[in-house]
C-alpha cells in the first residue's frame, strides 16, 4: 500500500509533559499547546506542587503562558510526598483540580527529592484516591543504588508496582515513560486498570545513541533509554491499537548549558517536534491508521474524559523546527530533540 500524503485525526492530547514556571514556561507553553489540546502537567516543580491552591495557581500561570489564539487545557496533577494527605487528594478531585497524582520515588529523577521514600507513607492518601476515582500515575524505577540504572524498570516492576496494585484493587493506575519490554507486558496483563505512556524518544532510538561517537547529552533521560529489543517491544505496543497505551512526550526542557556540562541534567525537550517523531515511528512500522487511537482516543478513554472533536493534518514533508528554542527570560536556549534518523512528516 503507497504511504498517504496526509493524514487527518481527531487533535490529539499530551498526557505527560513537563512545563516548568517563570521564564521556562513563557518559552515552552507554546510549543505544547500547538501539538496537543490538553496535556497533563507533571508537578515536580521547586517546590513541588502538593495543595489545591498551589495547582490552581499553576493552572492559571499556565493559561496565561499560552497564546491566546491557541486552544490549550492543562490537566493538573498532585505531587506525592511522604503522608500526602487524603483529605487534600479527595477536595482537589472533587473540585475539578486533580486530574490524577504522580509518584515520584524519591531521589528517583529531576525533582524528587521531596518523592514517596515507601508506599506505607503514601497507603492513606493511595486509598482516598481509590474511592475518588482519581489515577495513579507512576515514575517506575527503583532508587537503590545497588540496582543497575537499566535495571531499575524491571525491578520497580516486580518489587513496587505489584504489590502496590493488590494492597489498592481499586487504584488506576498510568506505568509513565515505559521504556522496557517487561513494562509492555506489565501493562498488558493488568488491561482493566493500567495504562502505559511512551514517548517518542524512547520509540526513536536505543542506548547505543547515547553514546554513538562520544557521550550526547541531548539523549539522556531517565528512565534511561535501553536495548534494542525493547525500543522493539515500545513500538510493537504503541503502534498496536491496543487502548491501554497512549501518547505521553515526557518534553522535560533544560536550558543547554545545564546539560552540555559535567553532571548534566535527565530530560528531552521534544515539544516542537512530538506529532512529527510519531508519525513517522508509525508510518516505518505499517500502522499510521493506529496513529489517532495512540494519539487522540486511548489517553482520553483511560481517562473517562471526551474525545477531541477538533481535526488535525499532518503532512509527509521533511521536518522543519528549529534546532534551539529561547528562553528570552534567562538569555538561555534549549536544545529541541531531533532524532539521527530522518523524519518525513510535518505538522
Ligand atoms: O528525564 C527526565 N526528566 N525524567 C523525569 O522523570 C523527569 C524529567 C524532568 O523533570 O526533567
Ligand atoms: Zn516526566
Amino acid at each position: 500500500m503507497p504511504i498517504p500524503q496526509t493524514l487527518t485525526i481527531r487533535r490529539p492530547d499530551d498526557w505527560h509533559v513537563h512545563l516548568r514556571d517563570g521564564a521556562m514556561l513563557q518559552a515552552c507553553a507554546v510549543h505544547t499547546a500547538r501539538q496537543f489540546a490538553r496535556a497533563i502537567i507533571m508537578p515536580n516543580l521547586v517546590p513541588p506542587v502538593t495543595k489545591v491552591a498551589e495547582a490552581s495557581a499553576y493552572r492559571d500561570r499556565i493559561r496565561a503562558a499560552v497564546p491566546s489564539d491557541l486552544k490549550f487545557e492543562p490537566l493538573m496533577t498532585c505531587y506525592l510526598t511522604d503522608g500526602a494527605d487524603p483529605v487534600e487528594l479527595a477536595r482537589g478531585k472533587k473540585e475539578g483540580v486533580w486530574v490524577a497524582a504522580k509518584l515520584y520515588p524519591a531521589h528517583a529523577t529531576t525533582n524528587s527529592a521531596h518523592g514517596v521514600t515507601s508506599m506505607d507513607q503514601v497507603a492513606k492518601g493511595l486509598e482516598a484516591m481509590e474511592k475518588a476515582g482519581m489515577p495513579l500515575l507512576v515514575h517506575g524505577e527503583v532508587t537503590d543504588p545497588d540496582v543497575d540504572l537499566f535495571d531499575r524498570e524491571a525491578v520497580f516492576l516486580d518489587k513496587v508496582l505489584f504489590p502496590l496494585l493488590k494492597r489498592h484493587p481499586g487504584l488506576k493506575i498510568v506505568l509513565e515513560h515505559i521504556t522496557t519490554r517487561e513494562g509492555v507486558a506489565f501493562v498488558e496483563a493488568h488491561p482493566d486498570r493500567m495504562g502505559g505512556t511512551i514517548t517518542p524518544h524512547h520509540l526513536n532510538y536505543n542506548r547505543n545513541a547515547i553514546f554513538k561517537g562520544g557521550i550526547r547529552p541531548h539523549f539522556y533521560c531517565l528512565p534511561i533509554a535501553k536495548r534494542e529489543e525493547h525500543r522493539l517491544a515500545l513500538r510493537r505496543a504503541a503502534t498496536s491499537g491496543n487502548p491501554a497505551f497512549f501518547l505521553g512526550t515526557d518534553t522535560a526542557p533544560h536550558s543547554t548549558d545545564t546539560k552540555e556540562c559535567a553532571c548534566g541534567c535527565a530530560g528531552i525537550f521534544n515539544a516542537p517536534v512530538a506529532m512529527q517523531v510519531y508519525a513517522q515511528v508509525f508510518a516505518e512500522e505499517g500502522r499510521l491508521d493506529n496513529l489517532e487511537a495512540f494519539a487522540s482516543l486511548n489517553g482520553p478513554r483511560f481517562y473517562d474524559l471526551p474525545p477531541n472533536e477538533e481535526k488535525v493534518t499532518l503532512r509527509a514533508a521533511p521536518l522543519d523546527v528549529p534546532e534551539t528554542v529561547e528562553v528570552p527570560g534567562l538569555s538561555k536556549t534549549i536544545t529541541v530533540f531531533r532524532p539521527d534518523t530522518p523524519v518525513g512528516w510535518s505538522f
